[in-house]
């Protein structure tokens, strides 16, 4: 088999070799990840009627595609983590027999590609080179997944230079699971409806992935690599792989923090990520390093340095406009593709949210004249814009320095109605790392179980774990306990409604409020008073230019404990220990029981003032 003179690296010929043996495509391709490539693959994805080329005019460079209607997601119920001893992967993943599932998967992979490309792709998840980086290869037979790679990790013979003959790497293998018999018409989302497997094996560090096309399920540098498998490395080596976004805080005198933080997807990660300042705000500036995932080293000093991994965008759609997330709507000019958006007449792309009126003559993400009467959305809700960071207005200067950011402070974050105040800050690593473990958010779509219902998403990780919960939450303490000079942990809380289900607190740009304090007291600058669940702001210690309109009274009710929420609360606490008991960290038992006797000694509504 002839591959370019640019690929040394032995072993990873062969793997190739193997994969085409098994998967019978029709041609091998090495993605080169140059501009070459990019625009004959588009153009390939036009003829195929999978890409839409949108209006040179509005949207240089872009394109939109429409999925099969039953590929628009992740599908964690066929996400797997399959370790040889079960207890490996914890109780909250999904395991089958390494050997059993790979028998099946090398069933349904036995001339999946027949008709088609097979695609090799080498990248790197953050800047190449970069000591807190490491490399993969993704081998799929979908145009589609080359593309967005391309925009969401460091791609080509670039990283090949770096691989070497016979540095690491993590195996990817990608199929849409749609071989295309002699002569049969493809259609333009193939993938197959009836199987989905998205499979990861830790101790191989390798990523199994057949049927779907869409996202998580087929980017596999993202979500599969960059957290299951890289919680598992990082683990080993001593660093942290999490589901958090990044962001730099410039204050007047230009002074710079890096926050780190974690929300549970449907939070407004990217917003917050890209959070312009309250104008009356003077000199203070958010800059962004990235929005979905952080890989977090140790340097030399005892600092801990973060990476953003990534190298784009793979935002949700809707809700997007200028209002939400201006510097969003800034990055998705160009140069972008947009997976189930609405398509406008002249060539535009629509979502819900986008502008207040809904565009006449829209064609919806199935393709079809959209009737705005038929109470249907126009854009699939889990639509998505693929965009290069670098086109992001607030991106930070040193976003792609290889040394990465110190971290001084993390957030953890989730959606929740009541009980959870605005902010406070945990009372050392070791609460801190308890108030993470022990965080929920709200459903926002019946996806997985009951509207409302809490969900227990410790670290927001829930759905990215490559392990056992128990020890991640074990490895965290560990890391703390080697810090000269831990970071301070904070829990943030946008959601919480009033009697009449209002969000009590105006969030998006408003959020820098928070955001100051946080920084501040990560500096040691700003005030607390001791609340039962850690420090808390008072009114005075919040920066309110520009919001004097939000009373004193309704500050200390964002910041309310109330005993009997928190009674639940600590019920919930107890759900979740029970199922991990056997791997819990000891410290938890006592930082609940800790926890339990401040709130029985405060009064039932504790308050501010
Ligand atoms: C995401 C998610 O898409 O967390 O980033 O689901
Ligand atoms: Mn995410």
């Amino acid at each position: 088999m002839n591959h370019p003179q640019w690929v040394k690296h032995e072993e990873l010929k062969q793997w190739v070799e193997e994969v085409a043996a098994l998967t019978k495509p029709d041609k091998i391709e090495w993605s080169d990840g140059t501009k070459e490539e990019h625009d004959r693959l588009c153009q390939e994805l036009v003829d195929a009627g999978t890409f839409i080329k949108l209006n040179e005019e509005k949207r240089p460079g872009s394109f939109a595609c429409f999925s099969d209607p039953s590929d628009v997601a992740r599908v964690e119920d066929r996400t797997y983590v399959c370790t040889k001893n079960p207890e490996d992967a914890g109780p909250t993943n999904n395991w089958i027999e390494p050997e059993e599932i790979k028998k099946t998967l090398n069933g349904l992979y036995d001339g999946c590609m027949k008709g088609r490309t097979m695609y090799v792709i080498p990248f790197s998840m953050g800047p190449i080179g970069s000591d807190i980086a490491h490399i993969g290869v993704e081998i799929t037979d979908s145009a589609y997944v080359v593309i967005n790679m391309g925009i969401m990790t460091r791609m080509g013979k670039k990283v090949m230079d770096v691989l070497g003959a016979d540095g690491e790497y993590v195996k990817c293998l990608h199929s849409i699971g749609a071989p295309l018999a002699e002569g049969q018409k493809d259609v333009p989302w193939p993938c197959n409806p009836d199987t989905k497997y998205i499979v990861h094996f830790p101790e191989e560090r390798s990523i199994m992935s057949y049927g779907s096309g869409y996202g998580g399920n087929a980017l596999l540098g993202k979500k599969c690599f960059a957290l299951r498998i890289a919680s598992n490395m990082a683990r080993e080596e001593g660093w942290l792989a999490e589901h958090m976004l990044i962001l730099g805080v410039e204050s007047p005198e230009k002074k710079k923090s890096y926050v780190a933080g974690a929300f549970p997807s449907a939070c407004g990660k990217t917003n917050f990520a890209m959070l312009i300042p309250p104008k009356e705000m003077e000199g203070w500036k958010v800059t962004t390093i990235g929005d979905d995932i952080a890989w977090i080293k140790k340097d030399k000093d005892g600092n801990l340095r973060a990476i953003n991994p990534e190298a784009g965008y793979f935002g949700v759609a809707p809700g997007t406009n200028y209002k939400t997330n201006p510097n969003a709507m800034e990055s998705i000019k160009s140069n972008t593709i947009f997976t189930n958006c609405a398509i406008t007449e002249d060539g535009d792309v629509w979502w819900e949210q986008m502008t207040d009126e809904v565009p006449e003559n829209l064609t919806d993400w199935k393709g079809n004249k959209y009737d705005p009467s038929s109470g249907a959305p126009a854009a699939h809700p889990n639509a998505r814009f693929t965009a290069p960071a670098a086109q992001c207005p607030s991106i930070d200067p040193v976003w792609e320095d290889p040394k990465g950011v110190k971290i001084d402070a993390f957030l953890f974050g989730g959606r929740r109605a009541s009980g959870v105040p605005l902010v406070y800050e945990a009372a050392d690593w070791n609460n801190g790392v308890y108030l993470a473990a022990t965080m929920g958010s709200e459903m926002t779509a019946a996806a997985f179980g009951k509207l409302g219902q809490v969900r227990r998403d410790p670290f927001a990780m829930l759905p990215f774990i490559g392990y056992h919960y128990g020890e991640y939450f074990e490895h965290w303490l560990e890391i703390g306990r080697s810090l000269p000079n831990a970071p301070k942990i904070f829990s943030v809380n946008w959601f919480r409604t009033d009697e009449n289900g209002k969000f009590i607190w105006p969030g998006f740009g408003e959020n820098m409020r928070v955001l100051k304090w946080v920084v501040e007291r990560a500096q040691g600058t700003a005030s607390a008073v001791e609340g039962p669940l850690g420090n808390m702001p008072r009114y005075e210690d919040i920066d309110w230019r520009g919001l004097e309109d939000f009373t004193e009274e309704q500050f200390n009710d964002l910041m309310a404990v109330d005993r009997e929420i928190w009674k639940q609360e600590v019920l919930g606490h107890e759900d979740l220990f029970s199922k991990l008991y056997d791997r819990l960290p000891k410290e938890f038992l006592f930082m609940r029981e800790l926890l339990k006797a401040k709130l029985w000694r405060s009064p039932e509504k504790w308050t501010l003032k």
